[in-house]
């Protein structure tokens, strides 16, 4: 499945050329796909910027496999296209991870392909082309629960996603994987309603230290412990859970910019408090558990907190059942 090299290192390398003008930096897998992508120059190419397809030849594919349709989206290293696997005969994603993320690619394939669950995405293949990595996977047709929250959504349907989501976590700590940047963008909602965790590009085993240097998830979904760069387990993936909950009910960021480390003290308790009247006692306290600071007073496993939160919300989903 994880191939390597597809392409001779060391040799001419003709399928990733990047090249910088002054309006773009323009990355093009000129040799096996044909697409031309543009992003907006930046600094740090090319995160933070959203490419788009400038051009792609009549029928653009990767190694004459993968025939690239459309894109997807686009994160912080990587693109994801709609593509047709022709030996398969399917439709796919095809993530394809910008030079410099080979290794992340790869590892988000391992750590996907070791949990199989229906609220986690299936990876299909991964493999690498000269100094860039892809992935393929399932092609979920839907989009990102950030932007499945923007319309507007009832208690029951948000707790419902939300609950799924959360069993997808729990497959991977079960697993032995944790996350690491559980957030609403690496999570698809299909059409459906079936619930997708994405995004394992961080993804590690259970128990690790972040090393300096390492990329660490994204700021405002980020533990404490991961924010110090202190050893990290399943209860990380649980604050980045439950400040993705709270998000999801509250309509705004729990930290609107940075760490939780970098805003004020008592952060969490004022606005949690804020909800309380809105969300009840129950929920409360589960949000009020999964975000504590200290990783001991948290839940000891994903499952436990998921338990007590589907308890919680019982009342509004039996409403809609009825
Ligand atoms: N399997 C998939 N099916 C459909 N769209 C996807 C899939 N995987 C990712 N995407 C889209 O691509 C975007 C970026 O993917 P992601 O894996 O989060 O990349 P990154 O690691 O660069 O953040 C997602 O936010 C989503 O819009
Ligand atoms: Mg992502």
């Amino acid at each position: 499945m994880f191939r390597d090299g597809e392409a001779s290192p060391g040799s001419e390398c003709p399928c990733v050329v990047i090249s910088k003008s002054s309006a773009a930096a323009v990355l093009v897998f000129a040799l096996h796909c044909h697409l031309v992508v543009t992003v907006p120059a930046r600094a740090s190419f090319p995160a933070g910027s959203v490419p788009t397809i400038r051009g792609s030849a009549a029928e653009p594919s990767l190694g004459g496999r993968y025939q690239v349709l459309k894109q997807l989206g686009a994160g912080a290293s990587s693109i994801v296209f709609a593509a047709f696997d022709r030996k398969r005969r399917r439709a796919i994603a095809l993530k394809l991870l910008c030079p410099g993320y080979v290794l992340e690619g790869l590892r988000e394939a391992r750590a996907m392909s070791s949990v199989v669950h229906p609220n986690v995405v299936k990876v299909y293949d991964a493999g690498r082309i000269c100094d860039a990595a892809y992935l393929t996977m399932e092609l979920v047709r839907g989009e990102t629960l950030r932007d499945w929250a923007r319309s507007p959504r009832s208690p029951a349907e948000l707790f419902s996603v939300m609950l799924d989501a959360g069993r997808g976590l729990a497959a991977a700590h079960a697993a032995g994987i944790l996350h690491r940047d559980f957030k609403p963008a690496n999570v698809l909602v299909d059409r459906s309603g079936a619930v997708k965790v994405a995004d394992f590009g961080l993804a590690g085993p259970a128990h690790r230290r972040t090393i300096t240097g390492d990329r660490s998830g994204t700021e405002p979904y980020m533990s404490p412990e991961e924010a110090l760069g202190n050893l990290v387990d399943g209860r990380s993936d649980q604050f980045s859970y439950c400040a993705t909950l709270y998000e999801m009910i509250a309509g705004e960021r729990l930290f609107p910019t940075g760490t939780v480390a970098d805003a004020p003290a008592g952060t969490i308790e004022r606005r949690l408090h804020q909800l309380r009247h809105t969300i009840g006692y129950l929920v409360w306290r589960v949000l009020a558990r999964g975000l504590a600071i200290d990783p001991e007073d948290r839940f000891s496993t994903m499952n436990q907190l998921l338990a007590d939160l589907e308890a919680a919300v019982q009342p509004q989903l039996s409403s809609v059942a009825c």
